[in-house]
């Protein structure tokens, strides 16, 4: 009678539990947790995960999530650094050459900022290097957009976003564009800074003999009703981690001339334009 029962083996088992998948389910759920299980399992055989390893792999999925509060998110810094948020960002932005370029959110976006207009200040008290910053936002064609939000922030010349000094905002601020699609704020010059490697995400780093640290840059955030939104940073040039980005967000496109203005004993400056399409236009 032993052949009443299944034995299951490293042969058959990914196809036993593809095949307890309801064939009701729906269609996304079972594309996706096919492909889930059989990639798990493969990458199971190709390396011959020992029990182990299963364990430690158990421990450390565990701490990502008690390494995470309001102020630190290690699930995301985790995808980040293994370049899987910048290949979703990849396959969802496939997008044309008269839009800009998005990069990762990152783990350091605020809800609700200070709100703020033109002229302000975006660092409040942090000391620092000038830095003039001043983004237009536009649609396809290059017209201004009236009414957009855009949040921006950034690190502190020290590099250290406001969340990681205290509960404070600064650095950050919540802008809605005029009839110009301007965006124009003082701020103090950000810096590389390492993501947070502290923990257990740090640990991966360091096994694999990489080093944590992101080149300069401010975040946006630009949202307007009937268009898609766009998470994007600006880059400054000639920054020495450009090409040694930890989560991989870097784009030719973003990256700016910062410094140009300071030969003519100016300020830095960050200009850009950015170009959004409307939410029908794929
Ligand atoms: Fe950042």
């Amino acid at each position: 009678m032993a052949d009443r029962h299944v034995t299951y083996t490293s042969d058959n088992l990914t196809q036993a539990v593809i095949d307890r998948i309801r064939p009701d389910a729906a269609p996304r759920v079972k594309q996706v947790m096919e492909a889930l299980i059989r990639h798990v399992h493969a990458f199971v055989r190709e390396v011959e995960l020992t029990p182990e390893e299963w364990e430690q792999g158990v421990a450390f999925v565990t701490e990502l999530g008690k390494w995470c509060d309001d102020k630190r998110q290690e699930v995301i810094l985790l995808s980040d650094i293994l370049g899987v948020s910048m290949l979703v960002d990849a396959i969802a932005h496939r997008s044309h050459a008269s839009v800009s370029e998005t990069t990762v959110l990152g783990p350091f976006h605020r809800e609700n900022p200070p709100r703020m207009t033109n002229g302000e200040n975006l660092s409040r008290d942090v000391p620092g290097e000038p830095l003039e910053v001043e983004v237009k936002v536009c649609d396809e064609q290059g017209r201004p957009l009236e009414g957009a939000q855009v949040d921006a922030w950034h690190t502190s010349p020290e590099g250290f976003y406001d969340s990681q000094l205290g509960d404070a905002h600064s650095m950050r601020g919540r802008f809605v564009t005029g009839p110009d699609g301007v965006v124009a704020f003082h701020t103090v010059m950000p810096s590389s800074y390492p993501v947070p490697h502290d923990g257990p995400v740090g640990r991966v780093l360091s096994a694999m003999g990489r080093g944590p640290m992101r080149p300069t840059h401010v975040h946006f955030w630009i949202k307007m009703p009937g268009y898609r939104d766009l998470i994007t940073h600006i880059f400054r040039d000639g920054d020495p981690y450009l090409h040694d980005d930890a989560v991989f967000g870097v784009k030719a496109s973003l990256v700016t001339d910062w410094d140009l203005p300071k030969k003519e004993g100016k300020p830095a400056k960050l200009a850009y334009e950015f170009r959004i399409p409307k939410l029908d236009a794929d």
